[in-house]
């Protein structure tokens, strides 16, 4: 009968609270003076896109409008903006869509932003690593973090553009400089490796992909990336060169796609999938869903690098807590060894281009 009658509230005080932003319910009960139930529900989520008229933007901005979550969708690029926003504003889904293009029109697209994801950038050609993309991405999310940094500064920021290990402190250090720096808001998106090393292991061990969770832990390049199969889940035994040949596999996927494309790209479908999986993640933290962990790269101090992807929990305020590293083989212990000079050095050439005289 209580429950009942709360539910009746809660959904009458829902409603009537519908075109706010951050909708606060606050039930005193029957006269108590005491606070009986404080219940909070972040809905009506604004997201914006920073790139969406390219090969991730595009099928992401797909999938995030199918987003119940989501009340608006902002797209912005630099250039097809337009007819990528018409377009999908025809899809009967609850997002309203804006397409926004060019510098002149950023701010407009971030205004009240709770979640920006930032696919803007070029991508590789084969032959090409992650960090060959440094020179021209750099400037590109520079200057769109700034823009957030300016904007939405309490924005959860989400960033997809390579090389992932430098630009997501690049962005930290915009922040920084702009006195508005909250690491718990900056996100490296490498859902991507999670996704694969699932489907790897489920191709492997004949087992249904989408029950299949494996954390990955490190950076999102080369041998950064580092699967944690022995925490597989459901748990699975491999063998010692079953370990190598898929982390390996795992390390080396993005590379994969690259060669496949031969020259038209990288990864872009699999990678809107797995960005708009950690978008929605983050959204359900910022309402108030419980227990919801991504591996994600962020600033941290679990090993001796100043940003390290590790399974985090998401929740009103980006992340909540981070699990560290947990339980390692030994096989995945020597991995994160190996993987620390990289990610320093590739951390240093972020900072630095922020901070260069
Ligand atoms: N994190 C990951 O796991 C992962 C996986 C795959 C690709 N990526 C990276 O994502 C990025 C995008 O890849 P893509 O295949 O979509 O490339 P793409 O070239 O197809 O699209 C990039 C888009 O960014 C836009 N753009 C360029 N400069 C911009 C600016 N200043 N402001 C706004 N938009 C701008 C372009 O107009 C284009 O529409 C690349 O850096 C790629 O390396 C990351």
């Amino acid at each position: 009968m209580f429950a009942q009658k709360l539910a009746q509230i809660a959904s009458i005080s829902t409603r009537s609270f519908a075109t706010s932003n951050h909708v606060s319910i606050h039930f005193n009960v029957f006269n108590y003076s005491t606070k009986l139930l404080f219940y909070e529900i972040k809905r009506n989520a604004k997201v914006a896109v920073l790139g969406a008229s390219g090969g991730i933007g595009q099928p992401m901005a797909l999938l995030l409008k199918n987003n119940p979550l989501i009340t608006e969708l902002s797209l912005y690029d630099i250039a097809h903006t337009p007819g990528v926003a018409a377009d999908l504003s025809h899809i009967n889904s609850k997002a309203r869509v804006t397409g926004y293009m060019g510098d002149a029109q950023l701010k407009d697209a971030l205004k009240n932003c709770d979640v920006v994801v930032i696919p803007a950038g070029v991508p590789r050609k084969p032959g090409m690593t992650r960090d060959d993309l440094f020179n021209t991405n750099a400037s590109i999310v520079q200057n769109l973090v700034d823009a957030c940094a300016l904007t939405c500064p309490k924005a959860l920021i989400a960033i997809i553009s390579n090389p992932v290990n430098s630009t997501v402190p690049i962005a930290s250090e915009v922040y920084k400089k702009r006195g508005v720096y909250d690491p718990n808001r900056i996100f490296g998106v490498t859902t991507l490796d999670v996704v694969r090393a699932n489907t790897f292991v489920a191709e492997a061990k004949a087992l249904d992909p989408t029950t299949v969770n494996v954390p990955v832990i490190g950076g999102h390049a080369g041998i950064t990336i580092i699967p944690l199969l022995s925490r597989t889940s459901p748990s699975v035994n491999f063998s010692a060169d079953e370990v190598d040949r898929l982390s390996k596999r795992i390390q080396d996927a993005g590379t994969e796609v690259v060669k496949a494309k031969a020259g038209a790209g990288s990864a872009t479908l699999s990678m809107a999938y797995a960005g708009a999986r950690f978008a929605n993640s983050l959204l359900e933290g910022l309402s108030g869903k419980k227990n919801v962990v991504e591996c994600a790269y962020v600033k941290s101090d679990v090993t001796e690098s100043a940003y390290f992807a590790t399974p985090l929990v998401l929740g009103k305020n980006g992340l909540e807590k981070n699990h560290g590293l947990g339980q390692l083989s030994d096989y995945e212990q020597k991995a994160v060894k190996a993987a620390l000079p990289e990610l320093k050095a590739s951390i240093k050439k972020g900072e630095e281009f922020v901070n260069k005289k």
